[in-house]
C-alpha cells in the first residue's frame, strides 16, 4: 500500500507500461535465439533450404520410372557417385534397410505414394520431407561406419510412430566390395 498515493488511485497505468516493456524483451530475445539457431544449424550442420523442385507421377510411381521396385536400394554408378532410392507409405520406408558406405558423398533421391512423410538418419544432417508428386534429393556423408534408426518425423496417421528404417553405414572399402555394377543394394534379409 502506497501512502503517497491519492486515495483508491494506484499508477495502475505505469504499472502496465513496466510489465509490457519486459514481456516485449522477453519476445525480443525469443526471437534472436530462434535467429542464431537458423544460423548455427545452416553453417555448422549444412541445413540448406530446398533450392530445386523435381515432381514425378505418384499414379505410375510403381509402374515405370525411377522409383519401380527393382531400382530402389544403394546403386554405385559408372562415375563412382553412390544413389540411394527409397519410397514412404502408410507406414513403412522401402527399402527397409538402407547400406551406405562411410566417408564417402551419398545422394539420397525419395518421394511418398500416399501423403507426406520424412526422414532422419540417427544423429547426422540426413534429414528431410517426402511428399507425393515431389522428388527430393539431398547429398551427406556419413562419416564413420555403424547403424542408425531412421524414423519417420513427419506426423502421417496411427501407424506413424511404428514407421521407421534402419541405415547401415559400412566401411568404404567393404560396401565398394559388396556393390555391384548395376545392381540395388540394402540390407533387407532375403
Ligand atoms: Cu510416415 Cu510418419
Amino acid at each position: 500500500m502506497s501512502t503517497a498515493m491519492p486515495a483508491g488511485e494506484p499508477d495502475s497505468h505505469g504499472t502496465a507500461i513496466a510489465a509490457e516493456r519486459r514481456w516485449a524483451w522477453v519476445v525480443i530475445a525469443i526471437m534472436a535465439l530462434l535467429v542464431a539457431m537458423m544460423i548455427f544449424t545452416g553453417l555448422h550442420w549444412s541445413a540448406m533450404p530446398p533450392s530445386r523442385v523435381e515432381t514425378v507421377d505418384v499414379k505410375t510411381l510403381h509402374l515405370k520410372g525411377e522409383f519401380v521396385e527393382s531400382n530402389l536400394g544403394t546403386s554405385v554408378g559408372a562415375d563412382g557417385k553412390v544413389t540411394v532410392r527409397l519410397i514412404a507409405q502408410q507406414y513403412s520406408f522401402q527399402p527397409q534397410c538402407i547400406v551406405v558406405p562411410a566417408g564417402v558423398p551419398v545422394t539420397f533421391r525419395g518421394t511418398a505414394t500416399d501423403t507426406i512423410h520424412g526422414f532422419v538418419v540417427g544423429r547426422t544432417n540426413a534429414n528431410t520431407m517426402l511428399i507425393p508428386a515431389f522428388v527430393s534429393t539431398f547429398t551427406t556423408t556419413f562419416p564413420k561406419a555403424g547403424e542408425q534408426l531412421m524414423p519417420c518425423h513427419e506426423y502421417c496417421g496411427t501407424g506413424h510412430e511404428a514407421m521407421w528404417a534402419r541405415v547401415q553405414v559400412l566401411p568404404a572399402d567393404e560396401f565398394m566390395a559388396r556393390a555391384k555394377p548395376g545392381e540395388r543394394l540394402s540390407c533387407v534379409p532375403r
